[in-house]
């Protein structure tokens, strides 16, 4: 997994996933606290899982949960999910040092759940 993977991932976890699940030096959204099961912080979590899973649970969303799946393409899951490895560890001013993205990089076209 590459430098440039990770970054590209940073900027779609901040779009995508920090205000459910946080990140270092990063509380999630108030709205997100009140939902059930409750998210689990993934910098604590994040090293159980690998790379594939990560990639997984990001592509079809935890099922029966609050977590949604979401539509964004394989390249692009598989950058998230190599950041996502990254969190363990990172501190907070090399969390802070990835771009934020203003774009909306989620399409919801192919999303919706059966
Ligand atoms: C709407 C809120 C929400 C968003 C947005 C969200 N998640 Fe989740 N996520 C959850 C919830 C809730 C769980 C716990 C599900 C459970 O325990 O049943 C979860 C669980 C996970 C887990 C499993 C962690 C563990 O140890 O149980 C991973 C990995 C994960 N999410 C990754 C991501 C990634 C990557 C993104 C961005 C692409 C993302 N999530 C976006 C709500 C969210």
């Amino acid at each position: 997994m590459t430098d440039a993977m990770v970054a590209a991932g940073a900027k779609r976890y901040k779009a995508m996933c920090q205000h459910c699940h946080g990140g270092p030096g990063v509380r999630k959204s108030e709205w997100a606290k009140g939902m059930l099961p409750q998210q689990p912080h993934l910098p604590e979590v994040a090293s159980e899982w690998k790379a594939n899973e990560v990639y997984w649970l990001a592509k079809h969303g935890v099922r029966m949960s609050g977590m949604p799946a979401f539509g964004p393409t394989d390249d692009q899951l598989w950058e998230i999910a190599a950041f996502v490895k990254r969190l363990p560890g990172m501190t907070q001013d090399t969390y802070a040092s990835f771009e934020n993205s203003s774009e909306v990089t989620v399409s919801m076209d192919r999303s919706l759940p059966e």
